[in-house]
């Protein structure tokens, strides 16, 4: 049994890591515009650090293990695309793919959908990246249907979905609308797949839990080592930046309880657990490059000031690599040479059947 207590869902004050969470900016603040470069600086983190592949993999993974035979799918929050053709590639009994997203980076998954960057990019200059999932995503592109719509308000209809599958998604959404959505558009017997990253769950005092807080998330030497080197730097030049927490921090038992609430509860992985882990090992070159691109998304998204005189950016971008590089270059590496990175708990629930009183 999972544990059921009182939810609570709180806000946070003291996260400001960037790297996964910074496409929220294309919501709020690009809105209809198709912003080229953000959306060449994401598919290049993403290509660089393997991440979402590692996460999407082990959603799929969860998902073949509980619904072995799911024919529509419908993924919240779709993104460019990355995690669309991990799906389409490893759950074969997918009839269809409904990829649902709000922002522009729609414009993206289409243009990969088709096999189409340059109609985004000039020609070649597409992320190496959004090319090879363009590929990727050619044998199956005909079971990918994109829709531009808020993870809150589905046009989708009753229910007709075997799964609804989020990765890195969930804590954007209003979750009690949106866990009402999925409610109403799931099949009596349909799950979610969805994971949370260690920057909105908080792992708990288990001693899995303590290693990840140890190794990893905000704490991670690397992480830490990196924002310090930024911040210095931005301080340096007089710049102090406002920090923007993240909307919702989830325990094991607020989001339990916010399960229950709408007629849904945690299944257990094959091992018993209520999640699986699932982390990202990162070698010094991919964790270099994605801190790289991660600040040069942070100045685009909360500095762009910065970017009016040239070589700015690019001077307090290569002060903090070099700085960081240093540091994290002395922590000691694991037996297989990678140091960790940032780790997801994946989930999966169901609907609760209907108790009769
Ligand atoms: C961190 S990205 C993950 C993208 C994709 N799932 C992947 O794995 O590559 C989060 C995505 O959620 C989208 N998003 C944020 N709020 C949303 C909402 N209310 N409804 C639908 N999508 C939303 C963002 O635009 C962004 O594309």
């Amino acid at each position: 049994m999972l544990p059921q207590r009182q939810a609570r869902i709180e806000k946070t004050g003291n996260c400001d890591t960037i790297f996964f969470h910074s496409t929220v900016y294309m919501v709020e603040h690009i809105g209809a515009k198709f912003d080229r470069e953000y959306a060449n600086k994401y598919d290049t983190l993403s290509g660089d650090i393997g991440a979402y592949e590692v996460w999407a993999k082990t959603l799929a993974d969860r998902l073949r293990e509980h619904k072995p035979d799911a024919k529509a799918v419908l993924e919240i929050g779709s993104g460019t695309g990355n995690s669309a053709v991990v799906l389409l590639e490893t759950v074969p009994s997918i009839e269809n793919l409904y990829g649902l997203e709000v922002s522009d980076f729609i414009l993206l998954a289409r243009a990969k959908q088709k096999g189409a960057t340059d109609e985004l990019f000039f020609p070649n200059e597409a992320p190496a990246y959004s090319r090879q999932v363009a590929q990727r995503m050619q044998a199956h592109k005909d079971k990918f249907h994109l829709i531009k719509a808020a993870g809150e308000q589905l046009p989708i209809k009753d229910g007709s979905m075997d799964v609804v599958f989020m990765n890195q998604v969930f804590h954007w959404l209003e979750p009690d609308k949106a866990l009402e959505e999925i409610r109403r558009v799931l099949k009596s017997d349909g799950i979610i797949v969805f994971d949370e990253s260690e920057a909105q769950f908080d792992f708990g005092d288990t001693a899995e839990g303590e290693k990840i807080k140890r190794e990893q998330a905000v704490d991670h030497p690397f992480v830490k080592s990196f924002q310090e080197n930024f911040d210095h730097e931005l301080l340096r030049r007089g710049t102090v930046v406002e920090k923007k927490p993240f909307r919702y921090l989830f325990t094991l038992d607020s989001l339990s309880t916010l399960l229950e609430k709408h007629g849904f509860e945690l299944v257990p992985d094959a091992n018993g657990s209520a999640y699986t882990t699932a982390t990202v090992r990162y070698s010094l070159v991919q964790a270099m490059s994605f801190a790289e691109n991660g600040a040069r998304m942070r100045i685009m998204r909360q500095m762009p000031d910065l970017l009016k005189t040239p070589g700015v950016a690019d001077e307090i971008v290569s002060a903090t690599m070099e700085n960081t590089k240093q540091e994290w270059g002395e922590s000691p590496n694991n037996a297989d040479g990678k140091k960790y990175g940032p780790s997801q708990a994946a989930f999966v629930a169901r609907k609760k059947p209907a108790t009769i009183s």
